[in-house]
């Protein structure tokens, strides 16, 4: 069977891979899936309860519908750190799998950008993308985003919490954040929103040959 036209998307929080994969996908015509809003999905519904409930947590992965994914608040700091909290436990990350793997393999293809895509959800995606930029780059354009919103947020605040984060995903037993060995590197530290675009594609099409 011929190997769906896959691009894989993968990197630390804030690192612009969303942007790049949603961009992708538009030249592509493909779909596209933000893995991460699952996570935050499962995050939000799991606020209160009890993280050590593995199977609990895990359940509540069946109350996610696209009205929840739509939602502004999925969006937000606290939101981030739930999801990368039950992104830790494995029965979680069993329950989001399947969905994850059959979009990547629907015929024709898709866009996927998260932190295992190539090396967990799509091992045999042709083209992968492994996007970062150093915290204090990636916290700062962050910090812009967030800040438009809660004016009193600091950059160290929110630094920190990608130094958390940053941690609590390339640490954790279960698909933590690595590169691929088959990944090509996308460092965006030194540059602009355009170029990164514009060295995402060169990227695909060195893969592709397209
Ligand atoms: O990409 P985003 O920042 O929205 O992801 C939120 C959290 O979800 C990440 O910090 C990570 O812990 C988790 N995640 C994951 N695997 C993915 C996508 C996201 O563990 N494929």
């Amino acid at each position: 069977m011929k190997t769906p036209f896959i691009i894989a998307v993968d990197g630390p929080a804030a690192s612009g891979k969303g942007t790049l994969a949603a961009i992708l996908a538009d030249d592509y015509g493909l779909p596209c899936l933000d893995t991460g809003l699952l996570y935050r999905a499962v995050g939000h519904l799991a606020r209160g309860a009890d993280l050590d409930d593995h199977a609990g947590v895990a359940a509540l992965a069946q109350g996610i519908d696209a009205g929840l994914l739509a939602d502004e608040a999925l969006r937000g700091r606290m939101a981030g750190e739930m999801a990368s909290r039950v992104a830790a436990i494995p029965e979680v990350r069993a329950a989001l799998k399947s969905f994850q793997v059959a979009f990547a393999n629907q015929p024709g293809g898709a866009v996927l950008d998260g932190r295992d895509i190539g090396t967990v959800i799509a091992p045999h995606a042709p083209v992968k993308l492994f996007v970062t930029a150093e915290p204090e780059t990636r916290a700062r354009r962050r910090w812009l985003q967030l800040s438009a919103h809660d004016p009193e947020l600091a950059y160290e605040t929110v630094l920190n919490d990608i130094r958390v984060r940053d941690a609590r995903d390339s640490g954790r037993a279960d698909a933590p954040l690595e590169k691929a060995a088959d990944a090509l590197l996308l460092d965006t530290t030194d540059l602009d929103i355009e170029a990164s675009i514009a060295a995402a594609r060169s990227l695909v099409k060195s893969r592709c040959g397209a």
